[in-house]
């Protein structure tokens, strides 16, 4: 796809339309001119590759050349005439698929808080660290499991290795003993990556991950395994993104050094398998060496919005549950009313530093329930140098509010939260505001009603700044021990059941960078991911190393603890599904303890047009005495993609349609005798209600709980109660009016017929948006009256439009969409001659043969002319 002028997309979106959706820019994602090959098998050379490429005069530079046991490809940037050479290279019998390098976040975690003060050391003897107490990981520790011996390969932003808790230091003998870093502070995704030996950390979330796995000897932070061997491989620079070659060159590294697992924050929507990384992930896994990957952090997305590398067949995909208590760091000043003595408040900071700073407080309103304080600026005349603003949160960002601030000649900003929850760290990443910072909404009020009064509030910060660190912290009784409500939905585009498994991730204190005071309180499935990898190195210590990826994903889900169902606000009396929980919260006692395991992580019945009749699954006893065990249904509820009110974009959370229509389940046998260390098979036959509304795209899920000699684990099925090949990919939404063919730049219209001019800037735009996750997108273009040699998926045409088919999309989102402009020139890199032409969009349904057109929905604009001169 192309933007070659985004303004203009923009623009002729609001001619269209009331309200402004933005841009859905398919291409951010992707580095332009870089592509990555996977070759027909492991047996083509990369030197035999480049070779046919020189035969055929295309000028390659070349990005990573992969180990062909992990992926058996290559990535490359074409020199130049990018996409006259694609459709060749795609020809050559030595190569499988050819596709654009795709760009990758970390899990971008929430909310941010620094810390810096000392006192006990916290230790596996006396473990009180909350996400240890609800998890077991505390008894482990009693037990004497601390990791020691295990190696583990973390792949993220670098580790800040000079913190004491992470053993001062980098190299053998050190906690953090080897590592590389592959890309240079500077690097964004698209430049070239500048590696160096220092896997330092710049960017803060790589530490606060490391110290999850492995802080010791620290008073505020205890590591899962804090005796383990930590192999850091850095992938991004301070800040930005990271390109798929470069993780799967890191996934490589770390394989080939031998580590017991490998763990990585890392991920994006679009949760196909066949993407690059997904499938080196994947090959690793089935080399033997588990992988935890971050399920995502889109839950507000709703239902079937896996993320890759997470949705990778049998990679061990971590989803994130709240903290049972809500840890607080703030930074401690003082403020005055008029002469009173100092009085001490908390705060906690979003960017620079107040330190030295004594300034008097000034509000725009003494209304405490004004929604959008300070989104619109603030009147004229309002100098706010030498002040401090104090700007209640609330309906636009905190860079927007910040904003406001320095248009009035502020340079200093304190946000007061609008509910009742604490102070945390506004976002203001990217303000040039000099200091901004939150205090509590009580705090906030108590300062407008002196300053209603006519007071003067001044607040004095020290030069040096102080950390209140509460930890454990007060008891989460909204969402402590439920899914956070950011955690991704699930399962993946093809119906594999994700993630395998959920753990604290929801407010957790860690280390951060010792230049921004040593701790941080983070949330996202990037916390929660390499708490699941610690677990899997005690598991490891403890049973030997070398354990099937499939045995460790087969226990971490049965021995977890399914979890109701919480919208944020309410916890209901009914399970949630496992497309949000997977087996449940994590419990890395009995994962280690359990008498009795099964051999799969879980059971996908896919959908109905696939349904599977009879899965199976063998219940293994694993005790030390015969026992029987009994099989019995625990359904969970059903979660709907649609709600029924406007079938436009999928339901967003909160707000998923959910019920509890259970479905039968019926596992064979009921009953089972099984001999220490043997094992028996089971079928489970699943009917989902006859009333859910296949429309909809209901996802329906449950346990089949087996318990025996005083246990129980419980293995979690799931599918979906429609016919996936049915459901409606391209969104149709009046009020934003697409799909829609845009002749808003045209040179002129006659009877209907719009004219373009691409020489000129006039040329036509495409508008779509897809409600469905689709595995190709593609818009052809087709001659009117004139010939349409390249047969493209079944059609006649004259080639796609530049930058097309797209493969691998994810869904689009509710308020966006994609704007396509052409300017004539095709996939094959020419441009077509003057004449009339119609775009076709075309875009591939659920499980389609993408050589097939009528697995495609077509939508199929009105004529235009090209004027080429
Ligand atoms: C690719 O192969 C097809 C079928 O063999 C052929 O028709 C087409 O011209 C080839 N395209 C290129 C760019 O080589
Ligand atoms: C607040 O003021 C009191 C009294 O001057 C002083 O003892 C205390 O250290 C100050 N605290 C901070 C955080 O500035
Ligand atoms: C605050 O003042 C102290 C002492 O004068 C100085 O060392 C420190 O650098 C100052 N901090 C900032 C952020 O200006
Ligand atoms: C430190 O935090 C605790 C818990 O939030 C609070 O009770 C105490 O007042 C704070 N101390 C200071 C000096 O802000
Ligand atoms: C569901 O069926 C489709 C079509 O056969 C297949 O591609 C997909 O892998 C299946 N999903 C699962 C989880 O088995
Ligand atoms: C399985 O059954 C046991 C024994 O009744 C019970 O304690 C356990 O909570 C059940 N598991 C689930 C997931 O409901
Ligand atoms: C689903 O699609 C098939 C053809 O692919 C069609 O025969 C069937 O009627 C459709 N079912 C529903 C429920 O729309």
């Amino acid at each position: 796809m192309r933007f070659s002028n985004s303004v203009v997309a923009l623009a002729a979106a609001s001619s269209v339309s009331a309200a402004v959706p933005d841009v859905n820019d398919g291409n951010k994602n992707i580095l332009k001119g870089a592509y990555i090959v996977q070759f027909a098998d492991a047996t083509v050379s990369t030197d035999s590759f480049y070779s046919s490429l020189s035969d055929k005069k295309i000028s390659t530079n070349v990005r990573k050349n992969f180990d062909s046991k992990v992926f058996a490809g290559t990535s490359f940037h074409l020199e130049d005439n990018v996409q006259t050479t694609l459709d060749t290279i795609g020809n050559l019998t030595l190569v499988k698929t050819i596709t654009p390098v795709r760009l990758f976040d970390r899990a971008a975690p929430l909310g941010l808080d620094m810390a810096g003060l000392k006192k006990r050391v916290l230790s596996t003897e006396n473990d009180v660290f909350s996400t240890h107490t609800m998890t077991g990981v505390d008894k482990l520790h009693e037990e004497g499991l601390d990791g020691e011996g295990m190696v583990i390969a973390e792949i993220d932003t670098g580790i800040d290795y000079t913190l004491s808790a992470l053993g001062g230091g980098f190299g053998p003998g050190f906690k953090v003993a080897f590592g590389y870093d592959l890309v240079g502070d500077d690097y964004t995704g698209s430049e070239t990556p500048v590696p160096d030996d220092d896997p330092i950390d710049c960017a803060g979330h790589g530490t606060h991950v490391a110290g999850i796995i492995a802080a010791s000897d620290d008073p505020y932070v205890l590591g899962v395994a804090p005796a383990a061997t930590l192999g850091i491989y850095k992938v991004f620079g301070c800040e930005g993104q990271v390109a798929n070659d470069v993780l799967i060159d890191a996934f490589t590294m770390a394989y080939n050094y031998g580590v017991d697992v490998i763990t990585a924050s890392i991920g994006g929507a679009s949760g196909w398998p066949e993407e690059p990384w997904s499938l080196a992930t994947a090959n690793i896994v089935a080399l033997g060496t588990p992988c935890m990957l971050a399920a995502g952090n889109d839950g507000d997305v709703g239902l079937y919005y896996a993320s890759t590398a997470s949705a990778g067949q049998d990679v061990t995909s971590v989803g994130s549950i709240d903290n049972s208590n809500t840890p607080t760091a703030l930074f401690i000043a003082n403020y005055t009313v008029d002469a009173s003595a100092p009085t001490e408040f908390g705060y906690a900071l979003g960017i620079g530093d107040f330190a030295n700073v004594s300034l008097p407080l000034w509000v725009d309103t003494y209304d405490t329930t004004e929604a959008a304080d300070g989104c619109d600026g603030f009147p004229e005349g309002t100098d706010l140098s030498g002040k401090i603003a104090l700007v209640r949160r609330g309906t636009c960002t905190f860079v927007t509010k910040a904003q406001s601030v320095l248009d009035a000649g502020g340079e200093y900003l304190m946000i007061y939260n609008n509910v009742a929850a604490g102070a945390s760290s506004p976002g203001l990443d990217g303000s040039s505001i000099t200091a901004g910072g939150e205090v509590t909404a009580d705090q906030g009020a108590i300062w407008v009603a002196d300053l209603a009064a006519g007071e003067t509030v001044t607040l004095t910060f020290l030069s040096q700044n102080t950390l209140n660190i509460t930890s454990p912290g007060s008891l989460n009784t909204i969402t402590g021990g439920k899914l956070s409500t950011y955690t991704t939905w699930n399962p993946s585009n093809e119906n594999t059941i994700k993630p395998v498994v959920s753990a604290p991730g929801g407010n957790i204190l860690s280390t951060y960078l010792s230049s921004a005071g040593g701790y941080a309180i983070l949330s996202g499935t990037s916390m929660a991911t390499p708490f699941t990898a610690g677990v899997v190195a005690l598991y490891l210590q403890s049973k030997g190393k070398g354990i099937s990826p499939l045995t460790i994903n087969a226990g971490l889900s049965a021995t977890a603890t399914p979890v109701q169902y919480n919208d944020g606000v309410t916890t209901y009396s009914y399970l949630t599904s496992i497309a949000q929980q997977g087996g449940g919260l994590i419990n890395a006692y009995k994962f280690i303890h359990s008498g009795i395991a099964v051999t799969e992580a879980n059971l996908a019945f896919n959908d109905t047009a696939h349904h599977v009749a009879n899965a199976a699954f063998y219940v293994v006893n694993t005790g030390t005495v015969e026992q029987t065990y009994t099989l019995s249904h625990v359904p969970a509820a059903n979660v709907y993609a649609f709600d029924e009110a406007d079938t436009t974009m999928p339901a967003t959370f909160p707000g998923l349609p959910i019920d509890t229509k259970y479905s039968v389940a019926i596992p064979t046998p009921k009953t089972l005798t099984i001999k220490p260390g043997a094992k028996k098979r089971v079928t489970l036959a699943v009917t989902p209600d006859a009333s859910l509304n296949a429309d909809l795209v209901p996802f329906y899920s449950g346990y089949i709980n087996i318990t025996g000699g005083g246990e129980s684990i419980a293995i979690p099925y799931g599918g979906a109660a429609t016919i996936m090949h049915n459901i409606t990919i391209l969104a149709q939404d009046n009020s934003v009016t697409y799909p829609y063919f845009d002749n808003e730049y045209a040179t002129s219209t006659t009877d209907g017929v719009s004219t373009f001019k691409p020489s000129e800037d006039s040329i036509p735009y495409f508008i779509w948006n897809n409600r469905w996750a689709t595995a190709s997108a593609r818009l052809d273009i087709v001659a009117v009256g004139a010939a349409n040699p390249v047969v493209a998926a079944g059609l006649a045409t004259v080639g796609s439009a530049e930058g097309y088919p797209q493969l691998w999309n994810p869904r689009g989102e509710t308020g966006s969409y994609y704007a396509s402009s052409w300017t004539g020139t095709l996939d094959d890199g020419t441009t077509v001659s003057s004449g009339t032409y119609k775009f076709v969009l075309r875009l591939a349904k659920v499980f389609a043969d993408l050589n097939k057109g009528r697995e495609y929905e077509t939508y199929t604009s009105e004529a235009f002319v090209m004027d080429m001169s």
